[in-house]
């Protein structure tokens, strides 16, 4: 491959974030307002673009790339994305995947696994489908469970992504675990982040992990693993559950940017150097002009550059968005 890519603080980014679409067919109310913007349609990359950036990626060194949304399959023929990806798989790429709200699943769980993917996030943060429809704003949640559990016959490995909310999902939380590890599925629980507004206070819900894990740990016993994923989360064994991992991933409380090894590619081709910063080069632009392969990977370079050393997240009363950008759109 070309020159790998390492940034300004001698991270060596091998993990590609990239968004194939900013729209949603869910409004999770931490993520956007009930009323969203989305990007225009025009300025989308077409799906032969976002294929070139990732083959461009690869050359440059990145083994992991997970799709992410927005929902990345509401999008029309991903599933061709994903294929065409996946032929990568052993020849630079070890690992495809996507993370999903999973209201499609069932319907494309089957070539998700034939293109190679082995596994895959599914955002679940309560059983309850009350919950599900106030938090969500969509009753959708029988929907999910039959797309997690297609995901599962089709052979993939299904990790639970569940933001734990204070007065919400926070009681549910260890029933939550519990019917995750029964099931055989990983679990990450992920701290609310200031991205974008939305209709209420994200400060009136945000839960600390530290609680949490404490709570967890006067209940069950809990021993820190070593990841094996390559993303932020700090994972924990737990016995009484069958030995399934529960991962932790705190942005606020416990800041793992030193480690960072990733980028994100939005849907209309920015590059954003780290999620909660502005810095970004444009790679549409480098994409479309004469000599897409020379300024693609003078971009890359600009990228590694620009990447800052870590993301200054606050959660307080009246502080508001960290980043006007809501997650839909960099893919979280
Ligand atoms: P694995 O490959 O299973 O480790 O997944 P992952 O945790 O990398 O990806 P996933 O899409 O499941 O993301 C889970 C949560 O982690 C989401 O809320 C992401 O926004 C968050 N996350 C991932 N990378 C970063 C990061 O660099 N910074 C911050 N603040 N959050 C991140
Ligand atoms: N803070 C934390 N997690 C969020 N997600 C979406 N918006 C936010 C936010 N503001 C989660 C989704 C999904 C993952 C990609 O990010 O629930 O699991
Ligand atoms: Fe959609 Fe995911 Fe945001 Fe929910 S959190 S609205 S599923 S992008």
């Amino acid at each position: 491959c070309s020159t790998p890519l390492v940034d300004g603080f001698n991270r060596r980014i091998s993990y590609l974030r990239l968004s194939v679409t900013d729209r949603c067919d869910l409004r999770c109310t931490y993520c956007m307002p009930e009323m969203m913007t989305f990007l225009p349609k025009k300025d989308v990359l077409s799906l032969e673009e976002l294929h070139k950036l990732g083959l461009a990626f690869i050359d440059r060194g990145i083994t992991k790339i997970r799709l992410t949304g927005g929902e990345p399959l509401v999008r029309r023929d991903v599933i061709q994305l994903i294929q065409a990806l996946g032929r990568k798989l052993g020849d630079g790429l070890e690992e495809l995947t996507l993370t999903t709200n999973g209201t499609r699943l069932a319907e494309f769980a089957d070539d998700i696994a034939a293109a190679g993917v082995k596994r895959i996030n599914v955002s679940l943060d309560t059983m309850d489908s009350v919950l599900f429809e106030q938090l969500s704003r969509r009753d959708r949640l029988v929907k999910v469970l039959q797309g997690i559990a297609a995901a599962r016959e089709a052979g993939l490995k299904v990790k639970i992504n569940t933001v734990a909310l204070k007065g919400i999902n926070e009681e549910e939380i260890p029933f939550l675990v519990e019917w995750a590890h029964a099931n055989g599925h990983d679990m990450t629980l992920i701290e609310v982040m200031p991205l974008g507004e939305v209709d209420g206070e994200r400060v009136d819900h945000y839960l600390p992990l530290p609680v949490i894990r404490d709570r967890l740990e006067a209940m069950w016993t809990l021993e820190d693993v070593k990841d094996d994923t390559g993303g932020p989360a700090r994972y924990v064994r737990i016995r009484e559950t069958g030995g399934g991992r529960l991962g932790f991933i705190t942005p606020l409380t416990n800041n793992f940017c030193a480690t960072c090894n990733r980028i994100r590619v939005t849907a209309t081709g920015e590059l954003f150097a780290c999620l909660g910063g502005a810095e970004k080069v444009d790679l549409r632009a480098a994409l479309r002009s004469d000599s897409p392969d020379e300024q693609l990977a003078l971009a890359l370079d600009e990228a590694m550059r620009i990447k800052p050393e870590k993301h200054h997240f606050r959660i307080e009363a009246g502080s508001g968005p960290a980043q006007p950008r809501h997650m839909s759109m960099t893919g979280g």
